[in-house]
């Protein structure tokens, strides 16, 4: 038998079992921005604490972005990118709304590609829908605490390896509809991938977590009507007539694996359609049995079926409440691209 460090070993159970975002890999990229010297000191080394100064003014007006994405191993051992270019391009424009220094996007794909080179024994093996979850971030690290833009800013990439967000992930997740909370209103940062949106979503996820769903979905803020996304997901709705409807752009998140999906649903007969859809209409439309199957989408939760729907008054459930076929050969369809089992059509893959 192979003699393995006990390094190797840890690292070798994570990838047996990653779950999601609890294991790190040895290395993280970093770099330094001021208001003088620009983006400097742009890294790959080993992954250690920061020293940041108490005043630093992401700890006190959280002025934060991060993105994350997915390197996938395909069956010959190489290692790939799922439309990193997406990813740099939200980035920069979530730094513009959060009045971050805008990193180039072609630094930002230089330190993901570099930090996966480092840490490829990480990637974990074709075959168990496992990948490596990466995190790009960047915080305003500033020591003052008057509020304007920080002059002092750190991007930093780390990565993790990961299975299902969900554990219960293919066979469905039930959503409660937040009559109260809700997570964006028009002029907000509801398109910005800023931990300030999320950090407002975790009493609305206890929300639902108490009323015994896997996850919130929030109704717009300005009617309570309109459905916008579940904070880590993106929603999806499949009808008889063969639409497939998602909430329009403008206070959402705009998800990468949103767009691909939008891109792939004609190849499965399905005519994509972004529009507003209301609350009162899903309910009709559910109990009418022309909404047959409703899906989530995101990088951590890949594609995800919905089976149930609950909201204080009312519960529907969707379709014959298992995932129906759209979402599951859309999913298939999906992660078939990215594993390398299937060709690459849309040019979405870039290797490491
Ligand atoms: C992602 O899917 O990358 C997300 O941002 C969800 C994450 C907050 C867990």
């Amino acid at each position: 038998m192979p003699s393995c460090t006990p390094a190797a070993r840890d690292r070798e159970e994570a990838l047996t079992d990653p779950g999601f975002g609890k294991h790190f890999t040895d290395h993280m990229a970093t770099a330094s921005w001021s208001s003088h010297r620009g983006w400097h000191d742009l890294k790959v080394g080993p992954l250690e604490g920061f020293r940041l100064h108490p005043a630093a003014s992401v700890l006190h007006y959280a002025q934060e972005i991060f993105e994350g994405l997915k390197a996938y191993r395909h069956a010959d051992g190489s290692i790939w990118l799922f439309r990193p270019e997406a990813n740099a391009a939200r980035f920069a424009r979530s730094a513009r709304r959060l009045a971050l220094p805008v990193l180039d996007e072609d630094l930002f794909l230089d330190a993901v590609t570099e930090l996966v080179r480092a840490d490829k024994a990480w990637v974990p093996g074709h075959g168990q829908e496992h990948s490596l979850y990466i995190r790009p971030f960047m915080f305003a690290s500033e020591p003052f605490l008057g509020v304007r833009a920080a002059m002092e800013a750190k991007f930093c990439v780390i990565a993790s390896p990961s299975g299902a967000y969900f554990p219960e992930g293919p066979t469905g997740i039930s959503l409660w509809v937040s009559r109260t909370l809700t997570r964006a209103a028009e002029g907000g940062t509801g398109a910005a991938k800023c931990g300030g949106n999320y950090a407002t979503g975790l009493a609305a996820q206890a929300e639902a977590r108490a009323n015994g769903c896997d996850q919130v979905l929030y109704l717009d803020a300005a009617e309570h009507e309109w459905l916008e996304e579940s904070g880590t997901m993106n929603l999806f709705i499949a009808t008889s007539d063969g639409e497939l409807i998602t909430p329009a752009l403008g206070t959402i998140l705009e998800g990468v694996t949103r767009d691909s999906i939008l891109k792939l649903a004609p190849e499965h007969g399905l005519t994509p359609v972004e529009r507003r859809i209301g609350l009162a209409e899903v309910q009709e439309r559910c109990a009418a049995g022309t909404i047959t199957e409703i899906f989530a989408t995101g990088t951590a939760a890949a594609l995800t079926p919905i089976v149930s729907l609950r909201a204080d008054g009312f519960e529907i459930t969707v379709g014959t409440g298992n995932p129906g076929l759209h979402t599951l050969d859309l999913r298939e369809h999906l992660l078939a691209i990215q594993y390398g089992d299937r060709p690459d059509r849309h040019g979405w893959l870039r290797r490491v």
